[in-house]
């Protein structure tokens, strides 16, 4: 059998050919700077067989490298099961390369079967999910449409002007790779007037109508992000200070993206934001989310460390999660995080980016005329709601702890066949599916009780 593919060694014994990269440049991943080896927790083995002939392997591992998929051992032998066949082992990564991969080897060879100790990495049913920070570069450009493209009825639709800067907005975030320094936007004179209508007019009604923790953290983001009426902070100041307050930072996107990776982002604390302003002509209004709906309206919430848990649970549950469940989840995402009241000190307050970025709605969502009711994931997650004007219907939350436990125990209804957990020291993902990992898990979990313990002996 005659092989040739590049950067490997071959070692030959009893029969049995194994193949193994060598002399690969470790690829760095993540947000931190740890070598990856093998996850042996995410490797596939595949076992096929195709009919003895020259470049019957090389046309294989072709397919693989067509598709992306990493291969770590390669062994070859003649097979048992079919007399003039070569039987092939490949151990490899997972994920829905390997499952496309899988689907062009099938009809050449004569047999084949997939061994993998986590069965959602080689279920076709399961969508493919990040499993680290940096893997949100593979989707971010993945934009339902771009940036620059706007509907006939958009404010700056005939503005040739305008639509060249939302070009210019759109290209910068359609080039962006995790780890790179967010674009500094030098705004131009109009941009900031813009912004300063805005922004004077929406804190006006922040001290009776924004939540606690919204005016809480909003004179700290004043002091160290540059809020001011003459200025538009830059995402990346914004955005080293919510990491520095909950590790959330933010990531510029070219465009619309869809639900299920918008939500994949928040799993990793990470918020896919616009940096382009509204149409000077309106500047009270916006079809769409911009810099002002971002800043003003999303980001001092990312700052409190109760609303960062509760909106990063919505992404993990969001991981996996079949279609209608993702239509759910940003259902209960819109009725929250965008649109959300909480009750505080026996009066209503606005906590959703929609409300305090909207000046009109800010009002009248607290005007009592709208229909406010508890939220409930289970019947939240159901509800039907406008886009284009005012809400009809608000839900309210008792505070982010508990709308973060009802969405908790609503993602436990979620069919999956697997258990997913957010590790903040590697920024990646690891699915629960093993004895070694439930006892670290319980070892960490009896670390910090002796750590509670100590504490609370120590404060008494
Ligand atoms: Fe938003």
């Amino acid at each position: 059998m005659v092989t040739e593919v590049e950067d490997l060694t071959t070692i030959t014994a009893d029969n049995v050919t194994t193949t193994e990269v060598k002399n690969k440049r470790p690829e760095r991943k993540s947000g931190n700077y740890i070598m990856d080896v093998i996850n042996k927790s995410n490797t596939v083995h595949i076992v096929f067989s195709m009919k003895e002939e020259v470049g019957a392997l090389a046309d294989a591992l072709q397919i693989f490298k067509d598709n992306g998929v990493n291969l770590y051992r390669i062994e070859s032998r003649s097979s048992k099961r079919f007399k003039d066949d070569y039987e092939f082992l490949v151990e490899c990564c997972g994920g829905n390369s390997l499952n496309s991969a899988l689907d062009q080897i099938k009809p050449l060879a004569h047999y084949l079967q997939v061994i993998s100790r986590d069965q959602t990495l080689t279920d076709s049913t399961v969508p493919w999910f990040p499993n680290r920070i940096r893997d949100l570069d593979r989707f971010a450009n993945h934009i339902l449409s771009y940036g620059s493209e706007l509907d006939a009825d958009h404010p700056g639709f005939k503005d040739e002007k305008y639509r060249v800067r939302r070009k210019y907005f759109a290209d910068l975030a359609y080039n962006y790779k995790h780890g790179q320094r967010l674009p500094h936007i030098d705004y131009t004179d109009e941009e900031t007037a813009t912004w300063a209508i805005v922004f004077s007019n929406l804190t006006k009604l922040y001290e009776t109508h924004a939540c606690r923790e919204h005016n809480h953290i909003f004179p700290l983001m004043i002091a160290n992000c540059g809020y001011r009426e003459d200025n538009i902070p830059q995402l990346e100041d914004v955005s080293n200070f919510l990491k520095d307050c909950t590790g959330f930072i933010l990531r510029p996107v070219a465009g619309l993206l869809s639900s299920r990776d918008f939500l994949a982002g928040l799993a990793f604390r990470v918020f896919h934001t616009t940096q382009y302003i509204r149409h000077p002509s309106m500047p009270l209004y916006t079809p769409e989310p911009d810099i002002c709906h971002e800043l003003l309206g999303h980001a001092p919430l990312f700052a409190d460390p109760s609303f960062a848990n509760f909106s990063q649970e919505i992404g993990l549950a969001s991981l996996g999660a079949p279609d209608d469940y993702i239509e759910k989840l940003a259902t209960c995402y819109w009725f929250t995080v965008e649109y959300g009241l909480c009750k505080q000190n026996g009066q209503i307050k606005a906590y959703g980016a929609g409300l305090l970025s909207g000046y009109g709605e800010l009002e009248y969502c607290l005007s009592g005329k709208p229909d406010i009711r508890p939220f409930d994931p289970y019947v939240t997650c159901n509800q039907k709601y406008p886009i284009t004007q005012y809400q009809p219907i608000y839900f309210l939350s008792e505070s982010f702890e508990d709308a973060q436990q009802k969405l908790r125990d609503f993602a436990q209804s979620i069919p999956r066949s697997f258990t997913v957990r957010y590790n903040p020291y590697t920024q990646g993902l690891e699915i629960i599916n093993s004895n070694v990992q439930l006892e670290t898990m319980a070892r960490n979990i009896q670390s910090e009780v002796q750590l509670l313990v100590d504490a609370m002996k120590k404060i008494h």
